[in-house]
């Protein structure tokens, strides 16, 4: 029998042994070898999986890049579009954090497509229902089994074989003939690779979810992040309601896509324009805030950069601090704004943090950067209606920044009424939602921001 090309085989072979000398193999044991006569050269192996067939790649059986969507908009976002068949997706956060609560919703949703499976190690059956009845997601699609054995919940699996299975958590569920410790790397590990088999080989989407632990890893030394095609890292505040869904790693979509959440009583309620939310508590007048206009994967984002920079408190060296920055790209933007503009912030604490929780990655974001760290020095504000945009060179020029226009349109519509951008951008953009104004070095954009 020959596998479907891409098949990978359950690797629990038996055992092989092989001469240290030679290479011969065999199943049986040997003292002395039967191939060289070498003795005690013997060393055990697991057996080879059968050899796979090589396919030219054109030839490599698709079903057609479908993806099933979970029908709630910011995890598809996270995703990358959907569930692509097969694929082993890691959902990982804090405890607590609400990923049983999105895991059930998304079941739920998913459920309308086909039966769908939910094993939970951690919680009673009776607890998962009542989650469900306060969520709203009783379906009698969605079938539930509370197991902490790995191999009895991949069983129920082969028995049922839904259309996706869910398992919650990886470190509750444990393979019998292991001994070792449930939740421990070594359990993990495992439960992962099965996991990730019966996904291949039967297509069916998995997804897995994991508790960080302290240190911040997933289940120890991030053993099950190579494994997984995606893993999604569900962050957030406990004391705040929001919740962002941030794709870590994803081989079927971009990584910089991020969805918004809010925890409600009736559960996680989307948030379909982040923007409004980041900039909700946003102080009015102040010195040291400037919004920009950044490109999370697809979507664009405004975030509120908030600089203060303060005499040094401590007699040595002053401090730095950047939260959702670079402190590199903070460190730059400032030798660059004392060199170009006489500005003196060699001997001044610095404080760069991006409002919200945010996080702001991309160059664009340097002139933001930029104009908040000169307007809490010179302690006068930038206007709230001013957005500000563009990358910044070592000599002090503003260069252009990608996706200008659905930048535009995100200040827009959030009732931005001006945005200071790189020259170069003005010039290629016409029919503005926004008045603009197009500086090409940092000195420019210091008039345009601070008349
Ligand atoms: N009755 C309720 N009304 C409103 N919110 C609730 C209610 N019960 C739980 N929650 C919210 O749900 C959160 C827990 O969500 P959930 O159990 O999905 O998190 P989790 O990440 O799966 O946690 P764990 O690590 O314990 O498995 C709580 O922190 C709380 O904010
Ligand atoms: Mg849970």
């Amino acid at each position: 029998m020959s596998d479907p090309p891409g098949t990978v085989r359950d690797m629990k072979a038996a055992l092989q042994h092989v001469c240290r000398e030679c290479g011969y193999r065999t199943a049986k044991w040997f003292g002395k070898c039967p191939g060289c006569s070498a003795f005690a050269s013997v060393f055990e192996e697991a057996a080879r999986p059968p050899l796979r067939a090589v396919v030219p790649i054109d030839q490599v059986p698709l079903e057609a890049g479908h993806r099933d969507r979970t029908g709630i908009g910011e995890l598809d976002r996270a995703l990358g579009g959907g569930l692509v068949p097969g694929a082993v997706v890691l959902l990982a956060g804090d405890p607590g954090i609400g990923k049983s609560t999105l895991l059930l919703s998304a079941l739920h949703r998913l459920s309308q497509l086909g039966q769908v499976l939910y094993v939970s190690g951690e919680e009673s059956l009776q607890q998962i229902r009542l989650r469900g009845e306060r969520l709203g997601t009783l379906s009698p699609a969605l079938y539930l089994a509370a197991e902490t054995d790995a191999e009895a919940a991949l069983e129920h699996a082969r028995k049922l074989r839904p259309r996706i299975l869910a398992v919650d958590s990886i470190q509750t569920l444990a393979l019998r003939n292991l001994d070792s410790a449930c939740g421990s790397v070594t359990q993990v590990r495992e439960v992962g690779h099965r996991l990730a088999a019966y996904a291949k080989e039967t297509g069916t989407p998995v997804i897995i979810v994991g508790h960080v632990t302290k240190e911040g890893s997933i289940a120890g030394p991030r053993v099950l992040e190579h494994l997984v095609d995606a893993v999604l890292f569900f962050e957030g505040d406990r004391s705040h309601a929001y919740r962002v869904l941030r794709a870590h790693k994803n081989r079927f979509g971009s990584t910089n896509e991020i969805g918004v959440f809010e925890m409600k009583s009736e559960g996680l309620v989307e948030v379909p324009n982040p923007s409004a939310l980041f900039l909700a508590e946003r102080p009015r007048d102040a010195a040291g805030s400037a919004v920009v206009a950044t490109m999370s994967g697809t979507r664009p984002l405004l975030v509120e950069v908030q600089a203060l920079v303060a005499d040094s408190s401590s007699g040595g060296s002053p401090r730095r601090t950047a939260i959702g920055v670079d402190g590199a790209r903070v460190a730059l933007l400032t030798a660059v704004l004392e060199r170009k503009e006489g500005l003196v912030l060699a001997d001044k604490d610095i404080y760069v943090s991006v409002a919200g929780g945010a996080a702001l990655p991309e160059p664009a974001g340097d002139l933001a950067i930029a104009a908040a760290l000169a307007s809490s020095l010179r302690d006068e504000c930038i206007s709230a209606g001013t957005l500000v945009v563009g990358e910044i060179g070592l000599a002090g020029e503003i260069r252009a920044v990608g996706q200008i226009e659905q930048r535009l349109a995100e200040g827009a519509q959030l009732g931005f009424t001006r945005c200071v951008l790189p020259q170069t951008n003005r010039m290629r953009t016409r029919d503005a939602p926004l008045e603009l104004c197009g500086v090409s070095s940092v000195g420019e954009a210091m008039t345009a921001l601070f008349q």
